[in-house]
C-alpha cells in the first residue's frame, strides 16, 4: 500500500513524539516535510528524523507553501492550541485529512466546524489523546466492553501536577484564555478523555468551581469538576499544577458493581487496583501491570495513535479518537468554564462556549482572606 505523506505543522516541545512515531511507523508513512516559524525548529526535527529515519524532511516556515509544493495527504498539527482550529480547517479544506494536538480547538463551535468540514469531504479528523493507548487503559476499556464492572457507579480522574511559573514563563500562550486556557484544558483534558471515555461517553450535565491560587496566568490553575453521566454515572475530577514541589500523580479509578480499576502512577500508565468479582484468564497478568513511569508526562502514546490513524484512512473508518470523540472533553472544560463562571450547572448537549467567553471572568483567588 501507498506509503501516506505527512506534514508537520509545528515544530515545539511535542513535536518530538510526532518525529518518534513517524519514524516508528516508517513502513505505512513517509514524514515529507516539517514546519516553523522558527526555522531553527523545523531544521532540528528535519535533523533528528534523518538520524532516525535515513530521510531528511523538506524544512518550511509556511505550511501553506508547504501544500501547494507537495504531495501532501495529512497534515499533523502540533502548534499553539489556539491556532489549531484556523490550521486544521485550512488543511481539510485543501483536501488533506488532519491529525490535531489536543485540545483539537478552543471552542465548541471551531471544533463542530472542523468535524463536519471533514465528514462533508470524506477526511479523517484525529486528535492526540494518546493515553488511550497506554496498555493498561486499554486492558480498562477491554474490561468495560466485556462488561466486567456491572453497572458503572462513579469514577475518577485526578491530575496532581505541578506547573511553575518558569513553565509558563517559558511560552507565554500557556494560561492565557486566547490560545490555551487553564490546567484543565493544558494538562487535565488526557485523563478527563479517559474518564469520559470509561464512563459511557455520554455526559449530561457538568458542575464546577475553578480557581486561580499560585500561578501569575488568566485562567485557572486548580479545577473541580461533577459530570453527571446520561447512563447515571458521576465523574469526579480533580485537577491541579499547583502541587507542591513537583508532580505527584495521573489516577483513573473507576467503580462498578462488580469491579473496581485503578491506573496511577505519573502519568496514567501503572495498574494500581485491578478487582473483579468475576475472575479472568488475563487478571494476574493485568495486576502485574504495576509497569514504570514514562520518561516524561507525554508518554509514548504518539506511535500507537499515528498507527491507529493510519490504518482508519487505508480501510476508511474512524480513528480511535476521530473529531467526534476528540470533542466529549474539550466540551466537559468548557462546560466547567462556563458552570465557573455563571455557578450554574451545565447541560451537555446545550452547550456552546469558548476560552474567549471567560477573558471578562476573574478566576483569581490570590487574597488569603478569599479563601479563608
Ligand atoms: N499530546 C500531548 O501529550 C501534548 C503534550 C504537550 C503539548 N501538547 C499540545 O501540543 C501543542 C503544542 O504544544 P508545545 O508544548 O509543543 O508548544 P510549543 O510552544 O513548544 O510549540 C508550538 C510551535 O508551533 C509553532 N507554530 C506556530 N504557528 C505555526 C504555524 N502557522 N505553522 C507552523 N508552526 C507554527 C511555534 O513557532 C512553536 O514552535 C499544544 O496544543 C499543546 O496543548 C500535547
Amino acid at each position: 500500500m501507498k506509503k501516506l505523506h505527512f506534514l508537520l505543522i509545528g515544530c515545539g516541545r511535542i513535536s518530538k513524539n510526532h518525529i518518534a512515531a513517524a519514524a516508528e511507523n516508517q513502513s505505512q508513512m513517509e514524514l515529507v516535510a516539517v514546519c516553523d516559524p522558527i526555522v531553527s525548529l523545523a531544521e532540528q526535527k528535519a535533523d533528528s528524523l534523518a538520524e532516525k529515519t535515513g530521510s531528511r524532511p523538506a524544512v518550511y516556515t509556511d505550511y501553506k507553501k508547504a501544500l501547494e509544493e507537495l504531495e501532501i495527504d495529512c497534515c499533523a498539527i502540533a502548534t499553539e492550541s489556539g491556532y489549531h482550529a484556523e490550521i486544521a480547517l485550512d488543511c481539510l479544506r485543501k483536501g488533506k485529512h488532519v491529525l490535531v494536538e489536543k485540545p483539537m480547538a478552543l471552542s465548541t463551535h471551531d471544533a463542530q466546524l472542523m468535524i463536519q468540514e471533514a465528514n462533508s469531504r470524506g477526511l479523517k479528523l484525529g486528535v492526540c489523546h494518546q493515553n488511550r493507548f497506554n496498555a493498561p487503559i486499554q486492558e480498562l476499556h477491554k474490561a468495560l466492553e466485556d462488561k466486567r464492572f456491572g453497572k458503572l457507579v462513579s469514577g475518577t480522574a485526578r491530575i496532581l501536577w505541578n506547573r511553575s511559573m518558569p513553565y509558563y514563563e517559558q511560552a507565554p500562550w500557556r494560561g492565557t484564555w486566547a490560545q490555551d486556557g487553564g490546567t484543565l484544558m493544558n494538562q487535565c483534558i488526557h485523563n478527563i478523555d479517559l474518564l469520559q471515555w470509561s464512563l459511557g461517553g455520554e455526559p449530561e450535565t457538568i458542575m464546577a468551581m475553578t480557581g486561580n491560587y499560585l500561578r501569575d496566568i488568566q485562567a485557572e490553575d486548580f479545577g473541580a469538576i461533577l459530570v453527571r453521566f446520561k447512563n447515571g454515572a458521576i465523574g469526579i475530577i480533580e485537577g491541579t499544577a499547583c502541587v507542591y514541589p513537583k508532580n505527584l500523580e495521573e489516577t483513573l479509578s473507576i467503580f462498578g458493581k462488580t469491579g473496581t480499576a485503578v491506573i496511577g502512577g505519573l502519568a496514567v500508565n501503572r495498574v494500581q487496583t485491578w478487582n473483579f468479582e468475576e475472575p479472568a484468564e488475563q487478571d494476574n497478568h493485568i495486576a502485574a501491570m504495576a509497569g514504570t513511569d514514562p520518561t516524561d508526562v507525554y508518554g509514548h502514546g504518539h506511535n500507537s495513535l499515528y498507527a491507529d490513524y493510519i490504518e482508519a484512512i487505508h480501510n476508511n473508518t474512524q480513528p480511535l479518537i476521530s473529531g467526534a470523540e476528540g470533542i466529549k472533553a474539550l466540551k466537559i472544560i468548557l462546560a466547567a468554564y462556563q458552570s465557573q463562571k455563571t455557578g450554574q450547572a451545565v447541560r451537555f448537549d446545550d452547550l456552546e462556549f469558548s476560552t474567549l467567553d471567560m477573558t471578562d471572568s476573574d478566576v483569581r483567588y490570590h487574597c488569603e482572606e478569599a479563601i479563608q
